[in-house]
């Protein structure tokens, strides 16, 4: 691929990682792999703030988005900031200006999903890259683009939340203060700037109606999506899991009726049977199950938030580009009807 010459907006958690890697060994690590880049400019908010890793002098570190999205030589955008106005003024605007787009923000992809799809349309040079958008560090992304192409998925469904799932391992495990914990999962770098989005089901909303599109070829407006999230739960409903070898998970659920005709796509906290896979992922862990006509279930798992394994998708999104190997990122479209089957949202 040509040499990318790339644009970082946001430089925290998330951005603090990509950096890291990219510029720890830049020769050895990306000519190795046959892929030229460096990141030339850093866009944040505060320039002068204390960054906890090493930058280097001749990064340039700007607070103007004109400074990235002006400057020609740049022709790679890596959106890092989160929320969708700023974030999605940037990501349309690098992809009008034919930059290719790399991010991690489930929010604004899934908000604008059907827009960006027509934009890139329009821009067909362009190649737009969100590994790290749904469970972190888990290549469930680029697993759904390539690999279940011959198939016909009739379920995706998991854990895909890192600071409730770390939240609900340590209320369950060690009776934790739900408030403490959650700043326990903030203080990690697992939390959203407003953790709302994670107690409430709001992250695993947008991350499901992206593994909605993947596997079924559906845009599901997040409002016709039913969300339930963490917030009212309490110790007493762990009791009750546990007399039901079971325990709580807070899980993001598409599948397929047994007709096969519609599509059921919510978001609830469920009983989970402790013999199933998924009640296996503690901590910041996530997992994915797909069920599939060819395969069988078959479940991804791994870190699903925290700084160096989301920027590890970041960067194997900048190796794909650099590289030329990235595919189509939404590989196709369909029509479905919705129906909310609420009746199988508690228990797994
Ligand atoms: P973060 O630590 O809060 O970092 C956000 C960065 O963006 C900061 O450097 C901030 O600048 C900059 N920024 C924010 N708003 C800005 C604005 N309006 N203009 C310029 N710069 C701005 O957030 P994060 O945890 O890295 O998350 C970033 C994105 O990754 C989000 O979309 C999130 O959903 C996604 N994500 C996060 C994780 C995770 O585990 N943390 C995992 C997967 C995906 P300052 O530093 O100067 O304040
Ligand atoms: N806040 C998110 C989580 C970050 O806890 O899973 C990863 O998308």
């Amino acid at each position: 691929g040509a040499p990318l010459r790339v644009g970082m907006f946001g430089g925290g958690t998330v951005g603090g990682g990509v950096y890291e890697i990219c510029e720890q060994d830049k020769k050895a690590f990306f000519q190795g792999l046959g892929c030229d880049s460096e990141i030339i400019k850093v866009c944040v908010r505060d320039s002068k703030k204390p960054r906890d890793y090493k930058m280097d002098p001749k990064t340039e570190v700007v607070t103007d988005y004109a400074a990235i999205l002006d400057d020609d030589s740049i022709n790679c955008v890596v959106e890092l900031m989160g929320g969708v106005t700023d974030a999605k003024d940037v990501v349309f605007e690098a992809i009008r200006r034919n930059k290719h787009v790399v991010t991690a923000n489930k929010a604004l992809v899934a908000a604008y999903l059907g827009e960006i799809q027509e934009l890139l349309k329009e821009h067909p040079g362009v190649t737009f890259g969100y590994e790290a958008a749904v469970c972190g560090g888990i290549p469930i992304i680029a697993t759904l683009q390539n690999d279940y192409l011959g198939d016909k998925i009739l379920k995706v469904c998991g854990i895909m939340n890192g600071t409730t799932n770390f939240m609900l391992s340590k209320m369950e495990s060690e009776g934790a203060d739900y408030g403490e914990v959650l700043k326990e999962a903030q203080d990690l770098g697992y939390a959203e700037a407003d953790p709302t989005a994670d107690v409430e089901g709001f992250d695993v909303q947008a991350k499901i109606a992206l593994l909605t599109k993947l596997a079924f070829g559906a845009t599901v407006p997040s409002d016709l999506i039913q969300c339930k999230g963490i917030s009212s739960l309490t110790s007493v409903d762990f009791e009750y899991a546990k007399m039901m070898k079971s325990t709580i998970k807070l899980l993001g659920t598409a599948m397929r009726s047994p007709d096969g005709e519609k599509l059921s796509v919510f978001v609830s906290p469920v009983l989970v049977p402790l013999s199933h896979p998924i009640a296996s992922a503690r901590g910041a862990g996530n997992i994915v199950s797909v069920d599939s006509k060819n395969m069988g279930t078959a479940s991804f798992s791994g870190p699903g938030a925290g700084r160096y394994p989301t920027a590890n998708s970041v960067v194997n999104d900048i190796v794909r580009l650099g590289t030329g190997k990235v595919g189509s990122p939404f590989p196709f479209d369909k029509e479905w009807e919705l129906e909310s089957d609420f009746t199988s949202a508690f228990y797994l």
